[in-house]
């Protein structure tokens, strides 16, 4: 039996800060090839979804593993108590923090039973642009609009968002970022969702914690940054004196470097294509072009042993831009992108489902007592 002076048993297991480097599961969704700049859902290579699909068709893909050439997925009508719940909230509120307001009170008022199904997935995919673009109108003192079932997800959250119909081009372009951002491996959020689904909870609790991880800066990710880091640099004249000022100070470039790729990210080459058929950008786009060669060379430079790439967040900016969504609702207009990739994650979670409970080495004091206790 233990007494008062037995230290802490020795744990000498192997600890990874951050779980980086660790494998915490199996995925049939999708692969992240940071080596090689690779990203692919259920095979596809990324370029070529975007190319020639549709996030609806990507959704039904990374949901059920089949490419459903006529799969559509239109916004769906939020419930008076959603909408009541989005008005009880401050103007100023965050735009996740409604987004996942809304995702709540959808999950009390339908109690979605465990285990998880594809059913619940299409609905909570669908539900979210409405509930982003509802509390958009909110906060400026609009009425919600109903969305329309002719369109896809993307379009019908231009047209619930402004209150007209957005041209194919935006419509097209946002579809497109929503098929980039729709999946990525065991990032913090998905790994979130994938933890609280093992737990048997049901998938409006595992989405309301992947938003919650999703809002973090560090994953959240960078693009109104970029935005305002363009605006600064102003010219492609002004550029590399503004990056080497930059750098001098230790300041990171906003778009750039990346956890898992040290290649060209696979993301911002898809998105590069699409900014660079949305013709009311060109002047942003010239400039984003020029300063990133002057940055890719600049971080060369400077860190020749680690590849410091284009992240997806670089022409993210130029996208959502070029959308006209305002860079506030930058961070949640991803969610509605992930939405698709978390739901997937948690309906392979339930199909073999184990606890995930890790260890923890504890470092703490030796076992001592209160005064008088012994
Ligand atoms: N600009 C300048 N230097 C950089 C950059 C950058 N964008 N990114 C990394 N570095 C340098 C670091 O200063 C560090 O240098 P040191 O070893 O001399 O100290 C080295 O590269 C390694 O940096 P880490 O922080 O260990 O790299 P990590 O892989 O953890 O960072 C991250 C990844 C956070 C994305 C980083 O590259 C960064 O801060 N980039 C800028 C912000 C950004 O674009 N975020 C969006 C990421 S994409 C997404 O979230 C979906």
């Amino acid at each position: 039996m233990a007494d008062a002076t037995t230290p802490a048993p020795v744990d000498d297991r192997p600890y990874s800060p951050g779980l980086e480097g660790v494998i915490a599961g199996e995925t049939t969704i999708a692969l992240v090839d940071g080596n090689n700049g690779r990203l692919i859902y259920r095979g596809y290579p990324i370029g070529e979804l975007v190319r020639n699909g549709t996030y609806a068709q990507v959704a039904e893909l990374l949901w059920t593993g089949e490419w459903v050439a006529q799969a559509h997925l239109a916004c769906a009508p939020l419930s008076d108590r959603v909408i009541a719940s989005l008005r009880n909230l401050p103007a100023s509120s965050h735009p996740m923090d409604a987004l996942r307001t809304a995702i709540s009170t959808w999950g009390a008022e339908t109690s979605p039973p465990w285990p998880a199904t594809v059913e619940q997935a299409r609905a909570i995919t669908a539900l979210a642009p409405s509930a982003l673009a509802a509390f958009a109108r909110i906060r400026q003192g609009l009425d919600p609009i109903a969305p329309d079932p002719s369109l896809g997800l993307a379009a019908g959250f231009l047209y619930q968002l402004n209150g007209s119909r957005a041209d194919e081009g935006r419509a097209r372009a946002l579809d497109a970022y929503f098929m980039v951002g729709a999946e990525h491996g065991f990032n913090a959020s998905t790994f979130t969702a994938r933890v609280i689904t093992a737990t048997r909870s049901d998938i409006a609790s595992a989405v309301c914690g992947a938003i919650g991880a999703l809002k973090g800066p560090l994953h959240g990710g960078a693009p109104s940054e970029v935005v305002s880091q363009l605006h600064e640099i102003g010219t492609p004249e002004n550029a590399a004196a503004w990056i080497d000022d930059a750098l001098a100070r230790g300041e990171r470039l906003m778009g750039f470097g990346h956890r898992v790729y040290r290649a060209y990210d696979p993301r911002a080459a898809a998105l590069r294509e699409v900014a660079e058929g949305m013709g009311n950008i060109a002047e942003w786009l010239r400039l984003a072009v020029a300063v990133e060669d002057i940055a890719l060379q600049k971080l060369a430079e400077k860190s020749p042993d680690r590849p410091l790439k284009t992240n997806v967040e670089y022409y993210t900016a130029a996208v959502l831009q070029g959308v006209g969504l305002p860079p506030d609702l930058f961070p949640s207009t991803f969610a509605l992108a992930r939405m698709a990739g978390w739901t997937a994650h948690v309906i392979e979670q339930v199909a073999a489902n184990r606890l995930i409970r890790p260890d923890v080495r504890y470092i703490g004091p030796s076992e001592r007592h209160l005064p008088g206790a012994v």
